[in-house]
């Protein structure tokens, strides 16, 4: 919802900024037309009081017009009208306003001016021209008659409510407005945003953890729809993907344990050889009744165990070359161990080589599926024996816990993790090969001897495990292979 939050201020924020600019110019004009109205009003009315002036100022002199002018506006509040003469700085009669800005009152024009002092008003200033009274001629040389006229003041005090009144709506507006914007695109940026994209971003990290199921389903038809519907889309190409790579992946991990049965089965063959000349000899001595009682009962004792040997044989040959059902579950190390030591013993035996089981342990345990934990380990053993020269050598295999960070594409920090050694001191790699072993079809081996498949399959199923195959070798020292498994969900579990 962080979108959301971030697309509500940024128009909160617009709307606040646009609301404030409107509002300061919609106070700034209705302030100049009152100011507008009042200077009409003021010239209007001076006009006309002027021209009352004047006609009372030449019919019946000064007196009586002052009389005239403060009759007629007494009854005003708002206004206030006296005479006064331009050229008087001071006393009663002189202007408020500086004289230098009334200069354009000689030429017969009217004054406005704004009066920010202490009576705080509007001063309007109309020229009257005084007649000389009637019946008196002016001599030529009379002084110029004195400029005169009329001050009316009105107060600013009206003006001044009149803005702080619009000031206080605007205020009030704009925030309404503000107000429902912001609602609005909350519940609009909730519905048509947030919610969608906190479904997306939900199905994304299940997408990442490798769940592709359930679609996602928007009823909006906009851009975040067309993404929903794109991903479910991907999914479904993804599925099919994954199933296409689980099967070549079955089929090669098949393939290889068909190659392990084939090696295996060429020693068991060879195995067979002894027991079936002891069976084959002892039947023959009890078929030609060569011996009887006491001795025809010890052949046939010794031709059973002779077959029950063979039949444990073929039964592990069997065992391994089934394949078995993905199914994870507790496993002593050191039990399986000792299982693919017998398992293998018989192609060790043809090359000279002599397996050293891990040494039983009861704590070494992991959770793991057989089937593949087997085929990975007998893969490694095989490989070593492999790498034997023909003069032979050994194979260890130990099982420890260690704590330690795995490789970064494991990921995660330090922990416990179970590690199985299958150390050889045979003929071991140099680093050309050691970097290409765990890919596909990589062999040093003859044709028929190595398909190259062993360590890449090992290496599927260990990440499968969420762990790692680590290798160490010396060319002609022999080489080290860990797989490193997680131990945690096997803690605490009976082997
Ligand atoms: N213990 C080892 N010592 C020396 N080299 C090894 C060892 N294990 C594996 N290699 C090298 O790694 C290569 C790849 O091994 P991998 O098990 O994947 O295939 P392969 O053994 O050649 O054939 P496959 O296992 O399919 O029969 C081997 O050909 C060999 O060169
Ligand atoms: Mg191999």
């Amino acid at each position: 919802m962080r979108l959301t939050r971030k697309f509500i201020a940024a128009l909160v924020v617009g709307v606040a900024l646009v609301a404030l600019v409107q509002s300061y110019l919609d106070v700034r004009r209705e302030r100049d037309v009152f100011s507008k109205q009042m200077r009409a009003e003021a010239t209007a009315l001076g006009r006309a009081l002027a021209r009352g002036v004047a006609d009372v100022w030449s019919r019946d002199g000064e007196a009586a017009a002052r009389e005239f002018l403060i009759t007629a506006t007494s009854q005003s509040e708002r206004l206030h009208a006296r005479w006064i003469w331009l050229d008087e700085e001071r006393g009663h009669d002189a202007p408020r306003a500086a004289p230098e800005s009334l200069a354009p009152m000689k030429e017969g024009q009217v004054v406005t001016i704004r009066d920010d002092n202490a009576r705080h008003a509007l001063l309007t200033y109309i020229p009257v021209d005084v007649p000389p009274p009637r019946g008196v001629v002016l001599p030529a040389d009379a002084p110029e008659p004195r400029h005169g006229g009329l001050e009316i003041a009105q107060s600013l005090t009206e003006i001044d409510m009149y803005t702080s009144d619009s000031v206080r709506n605007e205020i009030i507006g704009s925030t309404s407005a503000v107000v429902i914007a912001a609602a609005l695109a909350l519940l609009l940026g909730v519905m048509f945003i947030g919610r969608p994209i906190s479904r997306l971003a939900a199905k994304a990290r299940r997408v990442g953890t490798g769940d592709l199921t359930g679609p996602l389903t928007l009823a909006q038809r906009d851009e975040l729809g067309e993404l929903a519907s794109e991903i479910n889309l991907m999914c479904d190409r993804l599925a099919d993907e994954r199933g296409a790579r689980e099967a070549a992946t079955a089929q090669l991990r098949h393939a290889d344990r068909l190659t392990t049965v084939g090696k295996l089965a060429s020693g068991i063959a060879h195995e067979l050889g002894t027991p079936l000349n002891v069976v084959g000899g002892r039947a023959r001595l009890i078929a030609d009744r060569e011996v009887e009682g006491g001795e025809a009962v010890d052949s046939a004792r010794i031709i059973a165990e002779q077959a029950e040997r063979m039949t444990k044989l073929i039964r592990q040959l069997l065992d391994f070359a089934r394949p078995p059902a993905l199914h994870k579950a507790p496993i002593n190390v050191s039990t399986l161990g000792a299982r693919i030591c017998e398992l293998v013993a018989t192609i060790a035996r043809k090359g000279n080589v002599e397996l050293v089981p891990p040494p039983f342990d009861e704590s070494l345990r992991t959770l793991a599926d057989d089937g593949q934990l087997t085929q990975v380990l007998t893969n490694l053993v095989v490989n070593a024996i492999q790498a034997m020269p023909a003069v032979g050598g050994k194979v260890w295999m130990t099982g420890r816990v260690v704590t330690q960070s795995p490789p970064p594409y494991v990921g995660g920090g330090s922990r416990a993790w179970m590690a199985i050694d299958v150390r050889d001191n045979g003929a071991g790699m140099d680093d050309a090969t050691r970097e290409r072993i765990f890919e596909p079809f990589f062999t040093t081996k003859a044709v028929g001897d190595g398909t190259g498949l062993g360590l890449s399959v090992s290496w599927g199923m260990v990440r499968e495990h969420g762990g790692w195959i680590d290798v160490a070798s010396t060319p002609g020292a022999g080489a080290t292979f860990t797989v490193y498994l997680p131990l945690g969900a096997a803690e605490g579990v009976a082997a």
